[in-house]
């Protein structure tokens, strides 16, 4: 489905009936990379799952693409839908959309779900590393930052079929989108300071084998949010819901089902 919102197109898929839930993609992905969601999930809830700008079936404008940018599209979009409130939740990248979402538009939100992400913001040598990646996407296209990003998003265990099908999914993403985040994710807030002010229902969920948002430092965010929900996915790495989607969808329907 195509929204036309911000002077964009922006792609979605909108499934299933009852308690929507807005689920955010990673870097470099797209909306794709929720299939093991939409499969298990939309017979219960409705899933509302976009590409952000930049990605997948979405316009390509110029970047950066500011966190807060993202989140102004994914409530343009649930106006869009005519949803007032929903549950906002995204893996990784996906999870500092959702922080800038909450930041911004509290009031939409019904529950959070913070899956493999993180609340600090880049280092200095995290911002150069970005600026360099995002001039290597432009020069020699995504093909290269796919084959060096998959095997961090991953544990050692992981398939090759996971590996050949995920590759697919940033396959179809375009350099200018991936420089656009890249650029945009350096640019991103501390959310820190966010964590104790989180009084609504909040799922917090980790790859047991996570090497980017590294369970020590998931459990920390959790410990800082009041209330809020814990699960570490086991034999999975940063992308737990594509690696482990049996452990992580109980753990998501658990959650769901309790608001
Ligand atoms: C992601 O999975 O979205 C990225 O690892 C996020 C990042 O590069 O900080």
């Amino acid at each position: 489905m195509e929204a036309t919102i911000n002077g964009i197109t922006l792609h979605y898929e909108d499934r299933g009936q009852g308690l929507p839930v807005l689920l955010i993609h990673a870097f470099p992905l797209n909306s794709a990379m929720w299939q093991p969601q939409l499969d298990a999930l939309a017979e219960e809830f409705r899933l509302i799952v976009p590409d952000l700008r930049g990605f997948g079936g979405s316009t390509v404008p110029p970047g950066p693409y500011l966190m807060e940018q993202f989140a102004d599209d994914m409530v343009a979009l649930l106006d869009h839908l005519g949803l007032e409130q929903v549950v906002v939740g995204g893996v990784s990248m996906g999870g500092y959309v959702t922080f800038a979402f909450w930041r911004k538009y509290a009031a939409r939100v019904r529950a959070l779900v913070l899956s493999n992400t993180r609340a600090v913001p880049d280092t200095e040598e995290a911002r150069t590393g970005r600026e360099n990646n995002a001039q290597l996407a432009e020069r020699e296209g995504v093909g290269i930052i796919a084959e060096s990003m998959l095997p961090k998003l991953l544990s050692p265990g992981a398939s090759a079929d996971l590996r050949e099908r995920l590759y697919a999914i940033v396959g179809r993403n375009q350099p200018a989108g991936i420089a656009g985040a890249l650029r945009g994710m350096a640019l991103r807030p501390d959310s820190t300071e966010l964590l104790p002010q989180i009084k609504i229902p909040t799922l917090v969920l980790v790859g047991a084998q996570d090497g980017i948002s590294i369970p020590a430092e998931m459990h920390t965010i959790h410990q800082h949010i009041p209330g809020s929900w814990f699960t570490e996915i086991s034999d999975a790495g940063h992308l737990a819901n594509v690696e482990n989607p049996t452990h992580y969808n109980e753990a998501l329907r658990n959650f769901l089902q309790h608001l």
